[in-house]
């Protein structure tokens, strides 16, 4: 399974990567306004910290305009970025054209199985169900997901089901169990996967008899 981080933010980029396990970065137009920063610039920095896919998303709402952007972005940015597209007609539209120039893509926004098979059809390297916004609604995000992974069994589809808009680590571990081939997170979730209190707790009784063994001179 990838981890992915959901983030502009690169100290925090910086921070994950470090624990060498970070597969890729996601981005959109929200999170690159909270950064404060420059898009090209934020995102070549982003992909110079992780080697794997950025997604850096287009603002176009026509299919040649979609494309325009996405071919400028990939003329521009580093190899490992790759195009995050709406998942509207026209983003269909687009997303077939830059497959067929070769690139990567990452079918975004998408809240329906139909729509996510429609993506995979069109070509998208990822699509990416937001579980979080359906939660908000009263739905259940996850459902969403079985959905899909069950319909990926069905077709045989090589599209990777990318589980974004996550919330807490239950939801990582839901996506876990149901064979989804990444998840971006923000990164309190990525900490907070990895933190267990019986760790800790473990951990700190193990140094305080290693300080005995160390006293007694046994070391
Ligand atoms: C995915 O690529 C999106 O950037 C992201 O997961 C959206 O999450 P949100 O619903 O927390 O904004």
């Amino acid at each position: 399974m990838e981890f992915f981080l959901d983030t502009a933010d690169v100290d925090e980029i910086r921070e994950i990567a470090s624990w060498g396990i970070l597969d890729g970065v996601t981005t959109n137009p929200s999170l690159i306004k909270k950064s404060g920063r420059d898009f090209k610039t934020v995102v070549a920095e982003i992909a110079s910290i992780c080697n794997g896919p950025i997604s850096a998303e287009v603002t176009a709402l026509d299919t040649a305009g979609m494309v325009e952007q996405g071919r400028a972005l990939k003329e521009e940015l580093p190899e490992n970025v790759i195009i995050k597209i709406p998942c509207t007609p026209e983003g269909l539209a687009a997303t077939k054209i830059l497959t067929e120039d070769g690139t990567k893509t990452n079918v975004t926004l998408v809240f329906s199985a139909a729509q996510a098979l429609m993506a995979a059809k069109a070509g998208a390297t990822y699509v990416s169900p937001f579980i979080g916004r359906i939660d908000d609604t009263g739905a259940d995000g996850m459902a969403l997901i079985a959905e899909i992974m069950n319909t990926w069994d069905n077709y045989n589809v090589e599209t990777k089901v990318l589980a974004a808009s996550i919330r807490h680590p239950t939801h990582v571990l839901a996506c876990m169990q149901m064979g989804a081939h990444t998840v971006t997170m923000p990164t309190k979730t990525f900490r907070q996967l990895m933190s267990h209190p019986l760790t800790d707790k473990g951990l700190a009784g193990f140094m305080k008899d290693w300080a005995e063994v160390e006293a007694a001179g046994n070391a």
